[in-house]
């Protein structure tokens, strides 16, 4: 697959430093504000997240990772979908190939490897007839989340299979699973998604999904983040898509920022059986009912 990972992802806000507060206490760590945007890296990457004013919420642009002869790939694969390269904007990062997907959204591939982290140890768990944590307390004693990398994205689209096919065709990515017209999973690395599309009326931005260390971390992540005073939007739950405990937490223009671990990983080179979901089984295996208006694009035309 030409393209080799997600790099980042850049919004636009009417209030970055209502921005700032609302990632830093999810986790991230701003890195540089000295441009017109403002950088946040979890404790494993670099600049996942980048914060732009503007007049209202919306997705500035993604960046993706395309190394060496994958980045030739993809701007030959764009020449030939006849997707035009354009000028970045002059607010943005100057470097790699710029163009726009079917619904408008800005990309950025570079060429670059895709982040990866350290491992960290195995978690101690005691499970019936086979403990591992012996003679020490289990609670958690950290009181916060910290995110260690991105994983992806969601966004909205008017045709999830036009992008669906653009994203696979053009790009490179794989169908790791769909619930056909309506949301299409899709990745470009090892993890089940990295890019994800819903279907609405029109695009716009849903949520941005960040890897913690245990469950228990997804868990004392949304806590404390409800004691901030941000609103709990979806969790604890497990997904049956993916298979993630998540959390998703509102930020404040009415998008996601979701806490993940344990997401399904499928090597390059394995056989997945993608499959076509049915809507009723395909978002969650438990948790909380749905909210309501979870997945309704919240951002104006
Ligand atoms: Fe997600």
């Amino acid at each position: 697959m030409p393209v080799k990972g997600l790099l980042h992802y850049a919004l636009e806000v009417p209030d970055p430093v209502l921005g700032e507060t609302f990632y830093k206490d999810f986790g991230l760590k701003e890195t540089d504000n000295r441009g017109n945007s403002v950088q946040f890296k979890t404790s494993q990457g670099s600049g996942e997240l980048l914060l732009y004013e503007g007049p209202k919420k919306r997705l500035h642009h993604i960046a993706l990772a395309a190394p060496g002869d994958d980045f030739t790939a993809v701007r030959d694969a764009l020449k030939a979908a006849g997707i035009p390269e354009i000028d970045p904007p002059n607010s943005a990062p100057q470097v790699g190939i710029w163009f726009n997907d079917p619904d408008g959204n800005l990309i950025n591939v570079r060429q670059e490897e895709r982040k990866t982290i350290a491992a960290e140890p195995l978690l101690d768990y005691n499970g019936p007839g086979n403990a591992t944590r012996i003679n020490r307390r289990g609670m958690p004693t950290f009181e916060r989340a910290e995110p260690r990398r991105l994983g992806h994205v969601l966004f909205f689209t008017p045709d999830p299979d036009a992008a669906t096919r653009f994203y696979t065709e053009t790009l490179g990515f794989k169908i790791s699973d769909r619930v056909p017209g309506i949301l299409s999973f899709m990745r470009c690395s090892t993890d089940h998604h990295n890019i994800a599309v819903a279907k609405s009326t029109h695009r716009g931005f849903h949520h941005a999904s960040y890897e913690v260390g245990s469950f228990d971390e997804v868990g004392m992540g949304g806590m404390w983040m409800r004691e901030q005073g941000w609103e709990p939007a979806w969790g604890l739950g497990r997904h049956a898509i993916g298979s993630n405990v998540f959390y998703y937490i509102k930020d404040p223009w009415g998008s996601y920022a979701e806490y993940f671990h344990d997401i399904d990983y499928i090597p390059e080179d394995a056989t997945w059986d993608a499959r076509e979901w049915d809507p009723k089984y395909a978002l969650y295996c438990w948790g909380p009912d749905v909210p309501s208006d979870f997945i309704i694009n919240k951002e104006e035309v």
